[in-house]
C-alpha cells in the first residue's frame, strides 16, 4: 500500500457542486434556521446550565457569551465552506474538497461519535425528565425499565424508536415534526424568560464572578455542548434549496437566534436563585420555578424541555445517517450504506444502524459526563473545518463563495487556537477516549484501503 498516496487522495473542488444523490430538496432558509434550532436548543440549556452556574456563578452569563463568540467563528467558517460545497455531508465534506480523504475520515469518524454521544445522551435525559412527569401525574415506572443502572431504559429506547422511525419516512416528516416541536419548546423557552424576569432578585448577581475569571473560561468549556447543532445545517446541502445561500443563513441564523435565548435564559435564571443553590441541579428550569413558587407552570416547561430534548435526539438521527451516506459514496464505507429509498428518498440502512447504536447506548449505558467527548469530537471537526477554509483560500483562491468569512486567515486561525484551548479545558479521561477512538478509526480505514486494494489486485 503507498502511504503516500493515500495521504494525498483529495477530492477536485471541480466537483464541490455535482450532486446526484436522489435525495428530496426540502429546505428553505427558515427550514433550515429551525432545523439547527432543533439540534441546539437542550440539554445544554435544560440540564448543563445549573451544573455550570454553580461552576462560574453568575458570570456563566459570560460563559454562555464567550461560548457563543467561537461558536460564531466557527459558524462564519462553516458559512464560506458551504457557499462554495453543496455536496452533503457537512464538515467531512468540507474536509474531503479541502484537506483530503484522510482527514476527512477522521472528521467523519468525530462527527459520528459526537452524534451517537449527543443523542444517547439527550435520550437519557429525556427519559428522566418523561419519569419525572410521570410520577407527578401520579404514574410510577418500575424502576426495572425507567433506569439504565437496573436493567434497560425503556423510555430513552422508545423514544429513539419512535424517531428514528420519523426520519425513515424523509426528509419531509422529519421537517413537520421538527417545526411543530420546535416552535413548542421555543414558546417555553420565551414564556420562561417573561415570567422569570418578575422573580429575579438583583442581590442574587452578587458576587458575579465568585471564582474568578478561569471558572469563566471552565463554564464556556461546559456549556459548549449548548451550542453543538448549528452545524447539522450543513450536513443537508443536497436537501436545501439554494444551499450556496441558504445553509449559510441557516447556520448563523440558528446559533444566534439560540445565543440570544440562551444569554436571556441565565440572566433570568442566576436572578432568581442564588448560583450556589444550582450545584448539583439537573434540572435547573424547574428547580427555579420551584424556588420562586411558580410550581403551577411546572407541567407546562416540563414538556416544552421534553419537546426540546426530543428534537435535538431527531435531528441528530437525521444528521449522522447522512454523514455516514456520504462517506459510503466516497468509498471510505461499504457502497450499501449510500443506497437511496426511491419511495422516502433517504438512505435507510444508515439511519436504521445510526437509531439502533443510539438506542443501544441509550438503553443500557450510563453515560454520566460522557457527553464530554461529543465536545472534543465537534471542536476536533471544527478545527479541520477553519484550517480548510485557510487551505482552500490559498489553493483555489478562484471559486466562487457567495459567502465569504471574514478577516481570514486570522479568524480561523484564532478559532483553531481557541478550540485546542477547550479541548485542554476538558477531562484528561475525555481527551484520552477520544484518541482511543480516533486510533481506531485510523485502523479501520486503514484496513478498509488494504482489503479494497487486495480486492482489485486480484
Ligand atoms: N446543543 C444540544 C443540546 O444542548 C446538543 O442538547
Amino acid at each position: 500500500m503507498d502511504l503516500k498516496k493515500i495521504l494525498l487522495v483529495k477530492k477536485d473542488i471541480k466537483d464541490c457542486t455535482t450532486c446526484d444523490s436522489g435525495l428530496s430538496q426540502t429546505f428553505g432558509s427558515i427550514g433550515l434556521i429551525i432545523l439547527g434550532v432543533g439540534a441546539i436548543l437542550g440539554a445544554g440549556i435544560f440540564v448543563v446550565t445549573g451544573l455550570a452556574a454553580a461552576v462560574a456563578g453568575p458570570s456563566i452569563i459570560f460563559s454562555f457569551s464567550a461560548a457563543a463568540f467561537v461558536c460564531v467563528m466557527v459558524a462564519l467558517c462553516f458559512a464560506e465552506m458551504a457557499s462554495i460545497i453543496t455536496v452533503t455531508g457537512g464538515s467531512y465534506t468540507y474536509t474531503q474538497f479541502s484537506l483530503g480523504e484522510i482527514w476527512a475520515w477522521i472528521v467523519g469518524w468525530s462527527v459520528v461519535l459526537q452524534i451517537i454521544i449527543t443523542g444517547a445522551t439527550v435520550a437519557i435525559g429525556w427519559s428522566s425528565y418523561f419519569t419525572g412527569l410521570m410520577v407527578s401525574l401520579n404514574i410510577n415506572f418500575p424502576n426495572l425499565i425507567s433506569q439504565y443502572t437496573t436493567m434497560i431504559n425503556l423510555p430513552a429506547l422508545i423514544i429513539v424508536a419512535l424517531l428514528t422511525g420519523v426520519v425513515l419516512m424523509g426528509a419531509r416528516s422529519s421537517k413537520r415534526v421538527n417545526n411543530v416541536i420546535v416552535i413548542i419548546k421555543l414558546a417555553v423557552v420565551i414564556i420562561f424568560v417573561l415570567m422569570g424576569i418578575k422573580y429575579v432578585n438583583t442581590a442574587n448577581y452578587i458576587p458575579f464572578m465568585p471564582n474568578g475569571i478561569n471558572s469563566v473560561f471552565q463554564g464556556a468549556a461546559m456549556v459548549f455542548f449548548a451550542y453543538l447543532g448549528f452545524e447539522a445545517v450543513a450536513t443537508s446541502s443536497e436537501e436545501a434549496i439554494n444551499p450556496q445561500k441558504s445553509i449559510p443563513k441557516g447556520i448563523i441564523g440558528s446559533l444566534v437566534l439560540c445565543a440570544v435565548l440562551y444569554i436571556l435564559v441565565v440572566i433570568i435564571m442566576t436572578g432568581m436563585v442564588k448560583y450556589s443553590e444550582y450545584s448539583g441541579v439537573a434540572a435547573p428550569v424547574q428547580y427555579a420555578l420551584n424556588a420562586v413558587g411558580a410550581n403551577w407552570i411546572m407541567t407546562i416547561v416540563t414538556i416544552g424541555i421534553m419537546a426540546g430534548l426530543t428534537t435535538v435526539i431527531l435531528v441528530n438521527l437525521y444528521i449522522i445517517p447522512r454523514v455516514i451516506y456520504s462517506m459510503s459514496r466516497d468509498g471510505l464505507l461499504p457502497s450499501k450504506l449510500s443506497h437511496i429509498n426511491t419511495k422516502y428518498k433517504v438512505p435507510i440502512i444508515p439511519i436504521i444502524i445510526s437509531g439502533v447504536l443510539i438506542g443501544i447506548i441509550a438503553s443500557f449505558v450510563p453515560l454520566g459526563s460522557v457527553f464530554e467527548l461529543a465536545n472534543i469530537a465537534a471542536l476536533t471537526a471544527f478545527i479541520f473545518v477553519a484550517i480548510g477554509i485557510i487551505n482552500l483560500r490559498r489553493t483555489c483562491p478562484d471559486v466562487p463563495r457567495k459567502f465569504k468569512c471574514p478577516l481570514v486567515p486570522v479568524l480561523p486561525l484564532i478559532t483553531i487556537v481557541i478550540c485546542l484551548v477547550l479541548i485542554l479545558e476538558l477531562k484528561l479521561s475525555t481527551i484520552l477516549y477520544f484518541s482511543i477512538w480516533t486510533v481506531l478509526g485510523l485502523t479501520i480505514y486503514f484496513g478498509y484501503k488494504c482489503y479494497k486494494l487486495k480486492k482489485v489486485t486480484d
